[in-house]
């Protein structure tokens, strides 16, 4: 997979997805990370990426220029035998649309559809992703509109901007990727996977402050044991997150 991210401030998911696990599989080239500086797409001297917006009101908005202009970018990188791609001026020279690579575009916004486990799972499954990070009030709807982007947001509240939001989104696509983490079961167990919330976990020492280990763990019986996660798993999920209880229950088995 190839990733590049448009941001206001790229060093934050630079820092952010080349470390740790997301860090390796971009070293192994299990994945391509570029992370772009809007602000060297901009075509005006003073190199401004926001504005006022039509209409008034508070804040700024993000331009359309610079963020298409970028994606525009990484589009000739992705088909380096389309020259002149995609200006409308020279619009006779580019191959037909479906002969191009084009990365699915995402929007980072608090507007966007709320992201789940599910859309991680069908994202790790694109060969070129887009991510837009969004600033200020938002950005200008036509590059939304002219990109395709498929708006996203990582919950009900307002960051300062998608820098952050696009690294929550980055990571959880980028684990699933084949050979990130060192055995599938790490995903398949956790949290979210079968719609349910983890059974809890405990590692050495067997007693710690009195509190002990329940006994069922130790015991080597891993029908017992698979029966009892199961159970406590639909405990924490019926206790903290109700909610995902109904979908489990709707969903076939
Ligand atoms: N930008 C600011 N807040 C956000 C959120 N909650 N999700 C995605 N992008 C954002």
């Amino acid at each position: 997979m190839r990733m590049d991210i448009a941001a206001l401030f790229p060093d934050i998911c630079t820092a952010v997805l080349n470390a740790s696990i997301t860090g390796r599989a971009i070293k192994e080239g299990k994945a391509q990370l570029f992370c772009h500086q809007l602000r060297e797409y901009t075509e005006n001297r003073q190199k401004q990426t926001d504005g006022y917006p039509y209409g008034g009101g508070p804040g700024k908005v993000m331009f359309v220029q610079p963020i298409v202009s970028c994606y525009e970018h990484v589009l000739e990188e992705l088909n380096p035998q389309a020259q002149g791609l995609p200006s409308g001026e020279n619009s006779e020279t580019v191959p037909p649309d479906n002969s191009l690579v084009r990365p699915h575009v995402i929007l980072l916004t608090p507007s966007g559809k709320p992201y789940t486990q599910a859309d991680a799972v069908r994202l790790s499954q694109k060969e070129n992703l887009f991510i837009i990070c969004g600033h200020y009030e938002g950005i200008d709807e036509r590059a939304s509109i002219l990109l395709e982007a498929e708006e996203i947001s990582i919950g009900d509240y307002v960051l300062t901007g998608g820098e952050l939001a696009a690294c929550v989104v980055a990571d959880s696509i980028l684990r699933l990727l084949p050979g990130v983490l060192s055995s599938p079961e790490n995903y398949e167990e956790e949290s979210f996977w079968n719609g349910l919330l983890e059974y809890p976990q405990y590692a050495r020492p067997a007693e710690y402050r009195g509190m002990k280990v329940p006994e069922v763990l130790l015991s080597g019986d891993h029908e017992k044991i698979r029966k009892w996660r199961q159970e406590k798993s639909l405990e924490k999920t019926q206790r903290v997150r109700p909610d995902l209880l109904e979908n489990h229950k709707k969903a076939p088995s």
